[in-house]
């Protein structure tokens, strides 16, 4: 699949559910929360369809998000008919990780649940490493149960765990260092992501913003200038650097500052409730869950992916006074 500005789609990021144990201040509106009722949301048998279709047309790696994915009934039972489906050659999930290191069955977390069933990354959310501000962040006091799922995530074994912060003025600038050491400690991959204007309420201000920039230059103030390493790429958006001296490789996502992010833009997602959309920072999205469940056959399906791609703006829209439609939870970060 190749839209109009030659970005090749090969990477679906799926959406299983709009609900979540916690209620970061920057995904999640403060107002009461109303889920989806359960007939709005696809089965993961209709899910699994369209993974099916996704990957004929190409689409060979996928990442399982939410909400919070964990939270959704049976997910082991979904993520183990995915390494089945012909072409899918990598699945990875984003997890708040609060629950990885849940026991699932006698001396089995969640987290090696997810290896043996085929999950070959994991990305969890980790904003601080100061339990009072992780509850202020999230909502809720869940501190502890991810670090456990963090050592869980390790234990399991997944060929990737990345830990992905964002950045926010006030909150966490003075936590990058000690995150990084956090990494450092388990030889894990640190994202640092810059706030986005994706949900309900205004989350993104000028008080709260971080740029990436910014945050290099404070974390090069101490410990050196970054190494650049552009043969480095994990077929997502963020650019990788190396801290001087170590093997350590931190991460940086720069939707709102860097001018070239969506140049290799390789993605499209499904919301949990059977929209397609090209991109995260456009208001177009598609509802796919109609034909399906109206009874379309493949190539009709296969036909609706391609007229989505056909559209996928050249890029996102949120330099441009972009006003949020949709919270981040309801579209699958
Ligand atoms: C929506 S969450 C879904 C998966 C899982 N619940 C988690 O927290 O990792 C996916 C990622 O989006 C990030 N995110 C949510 N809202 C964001 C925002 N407004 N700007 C930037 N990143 C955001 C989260 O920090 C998380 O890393
Ligand atoms: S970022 Fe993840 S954990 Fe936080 S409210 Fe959104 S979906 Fe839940």
């Amino acid at each position: 699949m190749q839209d109009r500005y030659g970005h090749r789609i090969s990477y679906l990021r799926v959406s299983i559910t709009d609900r979540c144990n916690e209620r970061c201040t920057y995904c999640m509106p403060q107002e009461l929360q109303e889920w989806l009722p359960r007939e709005e949301i696809l089965t993961y048998e209709e899910t699994l369809r369209l993974i099916r279709i996704a990957a004929e047309l190409g689409v060979s790696k996928l990442r399982i998000t939410g909400g919070e994915p964990l939270t959704r009934r049976d997910v082991v039972h979904f993520v183990k008919q995915i390494p089945e489906i012909h072409g899918i050659r990598s699945v990875g999930f984003s997890t708040n990780g609060t629950l990885l290191a849940r026991q699932i069955t006698a001396g089995k977390t969640m987290a090696s649940t997810l290896r043996d069933a085929g999950v070959q990354s994991v990305n969890i959310s980790l904003d601080t490493l100061d339990p009072a501000v992780y509850s202020q962040i999230t909502g809720r006091d869940f501190h502890a149960q991810v670090l456990n799922g963090i050592d869980a995530a390790i234990a399991a074994g997944f060929d990737q765990i990345k830990l992905n912060t964002v950045l926010m003025r006030s909150r966490n600038e003075d936590q990058l260092l000690p995150l990084i050491e956090f990494a450092a400690a388990r030889s894990l991959v640190l994202r640092f992501i810059e706030m986005m204007p994706v949900s309900t309420t205004e989350v993104l201000n000028e008080n709260n913003f971080i740029s990436v920039l910014e945050a290099k230059r404070l974390i090069e103030s101490a410990y050196g200038s970054l190494i650049a390493e552009t043969e480095f790429r994990t077929n997502g958006p963020a650019t990788y650097y190396q801290i001087p001296g170590r093997a350590q490789r931190i991460g940086f996502i720069g939707a709102m500052t860097n001018l070239h992010f969506c140049e290799n833009c390789n993605k499209l997602r499904l919301t949990c409730d059977g929209k397609l959309r090209p991109c995260l920072g456009s208001y177009l999205e598609f509802d796919i869950m109609r034909p399906l469940r109206a009874g379309a056959s493949d190539e009709q399906l296969k036909q609706f992916f391609l007229d989505v791609v056909e559209r996928k703006p050249r890029e996102h829209d949120f330099r441009n006074n972009y006003q949020p439609n949709r919270k981040m939870i309801a579209i699958g970060g």
